[in-house]
């Protein structure tokens, strides 16, 4: 019998580009938590979609020569296609283009401006195309940069449609006070209450008219609905709000979770809760703000070349190590740094050793001991009741975990039982039993226990990575009848003595770091290759990212020269690394430079670069690099960067 209904979403994503791993963390955070929900007899519905209107896809879509549904509709499918090999199971896809959305967006509209909690004025103010935001003067960063994105604001004027934000500011204070779940984690619900709420809500501008790649105000149409607007209403639109049938709408509303990004928490835990109020429509139980994933301490972007995309990684590691990863490594609600290196070592550490190894051993020792056969367990010993303790045990802490999406700390709990599982292997020594026939019975329990506690640890896993659940069950023999349901795993003993077990290829695979480190770099270069080759407009949009302003005597700190390149070769261990050495005036330099994937050595040879001469020396990858070459590159291209004609070499460059 189904425990209630389940409602989560994800935020719906722009389809301004491929998808990238930071935006699949969502995603997939969000598949295991309505998965876990359903194993755990809940009706769930899981959304997902994209969002659609707006500016920046209008200009996009102008850039690439086409139309703009065109243009959408070949990334809506790659973003399809992406969850598909990511097996998402999402039971509503929408999409703002929709008719049926577009309809129900506009009806909504309409509703709050009859009810005077829209109202036509003017406004003017600072605006950031790329995040199709207002900003005041205080709220932008030094150079009118967006608080948001960093990128530089533009003064607008424009006729407005406006939402009485400020109307509902006292009663969201008091919703926050009393139900403090709207937001959470709780630092990111103190950000909202003391720099928003507290100071005071100013109404909201919900129309423009300076683009029409919109939803239109139904009763003004050369207004278009602002595009944060019509995506909230998503969550309501999907099930069927503001259409002839709201039974489906009726059932699952309100949503048990929004999961979104940090950065639009704002959007979601007062925008969204006002329009809510204002249509007299419950709240969202809970709205989840996680952390992002960085890269080198940088939010990933196109414009800093530093993305990562999942389909390359789950080519090489499989679907189960990436989702594992992401859910694993980073704790949800804090931003978390990706580096390839704790990638490989979180890989070979808990799936290579921890899992896979324990799932090869005991299914090895079960064909060595007892001919491949599960036996029924005999003799009680030392270490068997608090192996049995900490595997039954496990359920309601990963239940609780995941149920506050600390999925970092539920995988935990499920790896202590795993790891639990190893020690018992030490403890217990079967090859030292297995020695005297007179062990055998206290041999058979603890080959038993060690199929059950894999069993239970088959079943904890399933809501994260369904596959490996699979190949374990078909290794170790486990079909429905023996425990398979989330509620078996509180009981020992479900597994039947007598199933025959079957090796079979290892789960994961052991992986050489180094090789690995380089096969990571170069797989995510050759993947950004076909992608980009892929594009039918190679020219990308260059979003310049605004640095911190520096003085002239920053500058001088600087030394650039001139510098002939003498030789050049390749880096014994590195692929994309060349070294070059160099003529600076009276002195020779070496230089390792990432730019094996753009120039071959010979042509490099006589090349005037450009040098910067007075950077600290570092080894890359084992070799000395005594500065650095300029070149200039975008995602797919890298110039190098060389003065205009003939001069001596050392010539110092201002
Ligand atoms: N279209 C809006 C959401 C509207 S919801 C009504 C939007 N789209 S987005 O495509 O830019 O971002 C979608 C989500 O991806 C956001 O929650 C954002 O935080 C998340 N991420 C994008 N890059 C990310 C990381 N590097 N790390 C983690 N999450 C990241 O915003």
């Amino acid at each position: 019998m189904s425990k209630g209904t389940f409602y989560l979403t994800t935020p719906i994503y722009y389809p301004s580009g491929r998808l990238h791993i930071g935006h699949t963390y969502t995603t997939v955070a969000a598949d295991v938590l309505a998965r876990f929900k359903r194993f755990t007899g809940y009706d769930v519905q899981f959304l997902t979609g994209t969002d659609e209107h707006g500016e920046k896809i209008q200009e996009a879509a102008e850039k690439a020569g086409v139309s703009p549904k065109e243009y959408l509709d070949k990334i809506v499918e790659e973003i399809k296609d992406l969850w598909k090999k990511m097996d998402i199971s999402y039971d509503i896809f929408i999409r703002t283009t929709d008719q049926e959305h577009e309809e129900r967006v506009q009806k909504i509209f309409q509703t709050l401006y009859d009810k005077g909690d829209i109202y036509k004025s003017e406004y003017e103010g600072w605006y950031c195309t790329p995040c199709e935001s207002f900003w005041t003067e205080t709220q932008l960063k030094e150079g009118h940069v967006c608080p948001d994105c960093n990128r530089p604001a533009h003064l607008a004027k424009e006729e407005a449609y406006f939402f009485k934000l400020s109307k509902y500011q006292d009663r969201l204070l008091q919703y926050f006070e009393e139900h403090p779940e709207i937001c959470y984690p709780e630092s990111r619900k103190n950000e909202m209450v003391n720099n928003f709420l507290k100071p005071g809500l100013e109404d909201l501008c919900v129309s423009r008219t300076t683009f029409d790649w919109g939803i239109k105000v139904p009763f003004d149409p050369k207004h278009i609905i602002y595009v944060w607007f019509d995506a909230v209403c998503n969550y309501i639109t999907a099930l069927g709000y503001g259409s002839d049938n709201e039974e489906t709408f009726n059932k699952y509303w309100p949503a048990d979770v929004h999961l979104v990004g940090k950065e639009i928490v704002r959007f979601h835990t007062i925008i969204w809760p006002a329009i809510l109020m204002a249509l007299e429509i419950p709240l969202p139980k809970m709205v989840y703000g996680h952390g992002w994933i960085l890269f080198g301490a940088d939010k990933m972007s196109k414009s800093k070349g530093n993305i990562v995309y999942p389909e390359p990684l789950i080519e090489r590691y499989g679907l189960d190590a990436i989702k594992y990863f992401l859910l694993r490594e980073f704790t949800f609600g804090q931003d978390g740094n990706h580096t390839n290196r704790n990638f490989i070592n979180r890989l070979n550490s808990d799936l290579a050793n921890d899992l896979g190894n324990l799932v090869s051993r005991t299914v090895s020792m079960i064909e060595k001991y007892n001919e491949g056969i599960i036996p029924s367990p005999g003799v009680e010993g030392e270490f068997d009741g608090s192996l049995k303790e900490i595997a039954t045990g496990a359920a309601s802490k990963v239940e609780n975990a995941i149920n506050k999406l600390q999925f970092h700390d539920g995988l935990e709990e499920i790896w202590k039982v795993v790891r639990k599982t190893n020690k018992y292997i030490d403890e217990t020594a079967p090859w030292v039993l297995a020695k005297d026939e007179a062990n055998k019975e206290r041999l058979n329990t603890v080959l038993y226990n060690l199929a059950e506690a894999i069993r239970i640890i088959s079943v904890l896993i399933k809501p994260f990575m369904e596959s490996t659940t699979n190949k374990i069950w078909s290794q170790v023999g486990i079909t429905e009848d023996q425990g398979t349901d989330w509620e078996s795993t509180g009981t020992f003993g479900k597994l039947k003595a007598g199933t025959a077990v079957k090796k079979g290829e290892a789960l994961f695979p052991r992986l050489e770091l180094e090789k690995e480190m380089e096969a990571l770099e170069n797989i995510n270069a050759a993947y950004l290759e076909k992608i980009s080759g892929a594009q039918e407009s190679k020219e990308e949009e260059i979003v310049i990212t605004a640095k911190e302003q520096i003085t002239i005597d920053d500058f001088d700190k600087v030394e650039l020269r001139a510098a002939k390149v003498l030789e050049a070769e390749k880096h014994p261990k590195a692929d994309k690394l060349l070294v070059l050495q160099l003529q600076v005036g009276n002195e020779k330099r070496q230089v390792v430079s990432g730019i094996a994937a753009h120039y071959k050595p010979e042509d490099l040879v006589g090349k005037t670069v450009i040098l910067v001469a007075n950077l600290k020396p570092v080894k890359l990858r084992g070799i000395e690099s005594h500065g650095m070459i300029l070149a200039a590159s975008t995602d797919e291209k890298l110039v190098l960067g060389t003065v205009d004609s003939d001069i001596p070499s050392g010539a110092s460059i201002s």
